[in-house]
C-alpha cells in the first residue's frame, strides 16, 4: 500500500473541477487512499458523492468551526443521518478557532460538543482543527474524555489534523489517544520546532496529509491549489526527520489510517 492522505478538501471547486487530474496524479505518486473532508453539510454530501464515484476516495461529514453559526439545526441532522454512509469514515472537519472571529467561541464550543456526541453513538473518529486555542482545546477534550469514560475506555478517538502545536500539546492529546497528522508546514525552513516535536511521536500514531487545497508542501509552496499528489513531499520530510525511509513511513501511516479510520478499507 502507497500513502494515504488523510486530509483533502476534494469538494473545494479549485480541486472539484479537475477531479480525474488530481486523482489520476495522486495514483501516479503513490497516493492509495484519500479522505476527502468536509466543511459544512453541502460538503458532506459533495464528498459522499466524489466517495461514491471514485474508489480510493473515502468521506467524512461535519461542520467546521469557522461556518458552525452558519449551520441550520436541519444540516446538523442530515449530517446525523449522512454519518451511516458505508463510504463515511469520520466525523468532521471540526474543532475550535480563536483566530478568525468568523463564528461566536460558545457555538464553535456547542458544535465540537455534538460531533462527539455523535461519535461516541458511531464510532467514528473526529478530524479535529485547532487553531490559536490551546488551553481551550485541552479542556474541551478533557471533558469529552471525562464523557467517553463513562461509555468505554476513556480513549479519545481522533486526529489533531495539520498538527502545528508544541511538543507538549502533543503529548497531552496523545494520553488522550489522539493521532497525530503533519501536513506541508512541516517541510517549511523555519518549521524547526514542529520537526523536532515529530521525532517524539510514536510512529503508531503518526497521519500525513495535504490539507488541499491549502498549505503546499516545499518544493511546491507556492504553487496552489496543493493537492493530494503532495501528500509524498511530506512523507518524505517526516520520514527524514524521524529516521526511518518512505517506504517504511507510508506503510505505517496507512496502516494507522486503517485503525483510526477502521471503515476505511
Ligand atoms: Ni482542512
Amino acid at each position: 500500500m502507497g500513502w494515504t492522505d488523510t486530509h483533502a478538501h476534494l469538494a473545494d471547486e479549485s480541486l472539484a473541477d479537475q477531479i480525474d487530474l488530481v486523482l489520476e496524479r495522486a495514483a501516479r505518486a503513490g497516493v492509495s487512499r484519500i479522505l476527502c473532508v468536509a466543511v459544512d453539510a453541502r460538503s458532506s454530501e459533495a464528498a459522499i458523492k466524489i466517495a461514491e464515484k471514485y474508489p480510493q476516495v473515502w468521506a467524512t461529514v461535519g461542520i467546521h468551526p469557522n461556518y458552525a453559526n452558519q449551520a441550520a439545526e436541519t444540516d446538523w441532522e442530515r449530517i446525523q443521518d449522512l454519518a451511516s454512509h458505508p463510504r463515511v469514515c469520520a466525523l468532521g472537519e471540526t474543532g475550535l478557532d480563536l483566530h478568525w472571529d468568523d463564528c461566536p467561541f460558545p457555538i464553535q464550543q456547542a458544535n465540537f460538543a455534538r460531533h462527539w456526541q455523535l461519535s461516541r453513538d458511531t464510532q467514528l473518529p473526529l478530524i479535529i482543527h485547532m487553531r490559536d486555542c490551546e488551553p481551550e482545546m485541552l479542556q474541551a477534550l478533557d471533558e469529552q474524555q471525562a464523557l467517553e469514560e463513562q461509555s468505554k475506555a476513556g480513549v479519545l478517538r481522533g486526529v489533531m489534523h495539520s498538527f502545528a502545536g508544541s511538543t507538549e500539546i502533543a503529548a497531552r492529546c496523545l494520553s488522550l489517544g489522539l493521532y497525530i497528522s503533519f501536513a506541508g508546514m512541516l517541510t517549511y525552513k523555519k518549521s524547526v520546532e514542529l520537526r523536532e516535536t515529530a521525532k517524539k511521536i510514536p510512529m503508531d500514531r503518526l497521519l500525513v496529509e495535504t490539507d488541499s487545497p491549502y498549505l503546499s508542501p516545499e518544493p511546491h509552496r507556492s504553487r496552489r491549489p496543493n493537492e493530494p499528489a503532495n501528500v509524498v513531499f511530506t512523507g518524505k520530510c517526516l520520514a527524514e526527520t524521524i529516521g526511518t525511509s518512505a517506504q517504511i513511513l507510508a506503510e505505517k501511516t496507512s496502516e494507522n489510517a486503517s485503525r483510526l479510520f477502521w471503515k476505511m478499507m
